[in-house]
């Protein structure tokens, strides 16, 4: 008998437990094999719960326990959740997560520590909540060089740009219902301000050439600039407004990646993808693009892929299983981001102060400008941006 704990019982513990319970004997069944969640570590009990019995707030329980192999852990936040899974590592016990922001911030180091101990640390519920693409990424596309990879990886702001643009709800009315449905972060910051897609996209860069960057230190925006004219703006143009985590790695290796939000084209599939749902688009050297799409936040979808890992496992528990093993990405191998060059929508109060911008489309909106450019840098962008003084009101990257 496989024995199971599972670290926090918020939204996706609880949903884990469900799942583990609710398709028992099918998974079972699957594995050939029997599980028991034996421990629940939360600061909280449940008397209410069918789980309540299960609940300690000791975690040594649960290091001291031999006959725990298997911990899931999703608290959420940095510690303790870090330590407790560095501590789980150490002693022998596979951790599967949920909680990206361990996993970008103390990836490089938590992976190594599983393979030291022979153990696994497995993180397909971090990106993406129910999608499976971690495991595609590293499975399936393992024959490919990853180029480039353009996501909608945050279902609380995919939720609430899809409620503004579609029901003409306010920013804060979307935020909480997101925030009702079990969707939003703890601190919702880490949604609307970017946060959450960073620590997202890093994941996936990772996955695509091996390194890991700091993603408080890739450039990161949110969606609390939006405006709804700048939606307007975006739809007279046929775009969706989407918040977009963007990585590509260069020939040279150099890796670009940033959050920001991104106009999206009517032919780009993501711009079809609205309210909870995420989509990643990867494009590789051997298979051309391949996208991944389904509920990117909520309950049972992110439990049912922490529950995956949970069988990966189990299911492999005799075998040798490769590791996965990155480095921090370091300054050297970040290309220079003033370089990053795409089409850009300038929206501007009057059409006349773009007359320097290599502009490829004008349209009058409700008394602004939508001003499609080709593509420019970074830098050039920031420098028309700056002459335009008063007259520009936002500028954004087309994807
Ligand atoms: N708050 C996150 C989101 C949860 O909305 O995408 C899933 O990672």
């Amino acid at each position: 008998m496989i024995q199971i704990a599972l670290l926090g019982f918020g939204v996706v513990g609880s949903g884990t437990a469900e799942v583990l319970t609710e398709n028992k004997a099918l998974i079972e069944e699957r594995l050939g094999c029997e599980y028991n969640i034996r421990y629940i570590l939360d600061l909280r009990d449940f008397p209410n719960s069918p789980f309540g019995s299960l609940v300690t707030h000791d975690f040594n329980d649960i290091l001291n326990d031999p006959e725990v192999t298997v911990v899931a852990e999703m608290m959420g936040g940095s510690h303790p959740a870090y330590d407790f899974t560095k501590k789980c590592l150490e002693a022998g016990k596979s951790v599967v997560t949920s909680n990206k922001e361990v996993v970008s911030t103390f990836g490089v180091e938590l992976c190594e520590l599983a393979r030291k101990h022979g153990v696994r640390y497995l993180f397909e519920a971090s990106v993406g909540g129910g999608i499976p693409v971690i495991r595609p990424m590293i499975n399936d596309l393992s024959s490919n060089r990853i180029h480039k990879i353009s996501g909608i990886l945050n279902g609380t702001t995919n939720y609430i740009l899809t409620s503004m643009r579609d029901l003409g709800a306010s920013f804060s009315d979307a935020l909480s219902e997101a925030q009702k449905l079990g969707y939003a972060e703890a601190n919702p910051s880490a949604d609307v301000d970017g946060i959450d897609a960073a620590r997202k996209i890093v994941i996936l860069a990772a996955l695509a050439c091996g390194k890991l960057a700091d993603p408080k230190t890739i450039p990161t925006e949110g969606i609390t600039a939006i405006t709804l004219t700048d939606t307007k703006v975006a739809g007279a143009f046929g775009y969706s407004m989407k918040l977009i985590g963007h990585a590509c790695v260069a020939e040279d290796g150099k890796l670009t990646a940033f959050v920001s939000p991104r106009m999206v084209p009517a032919a780009n599939p993501l711009s079809r993808i609205d309210g909870v749902f995420n989509g990643i688009l990867v494009d590789a050297n051997m298979v051309g693009e391949v996208m991944f799409y389904g509920p990117g936040a909520g309950k049972l979808p992110t439990a049912s892929a922490v529950v995956a890992d949970i069988i990966d496992v189990i299911a492999n528990r005799e075998a040798e299983s490769k590791p996965i093993l990155w480095e921090a990405a370091t300054a050297d191998d970040m290309a220079e981001f003033s370089e990053y060059s795409c089409r850009r929508m300038f929206i501007v109060k009057n059409a006349s102060v773009a007359d320097s911008l290599p502009s490829a489309e004008v349209r009058e909106v409700e008394g602004v400008y939508g001003i499609l450019t080709e593509s420019m840098s970074e830098k050039d962008t920031a420098e028309a941006a700056a002459r335009m003084g008063d007259a520009l009101l936002s500028v954004y990257r087309v994807l």
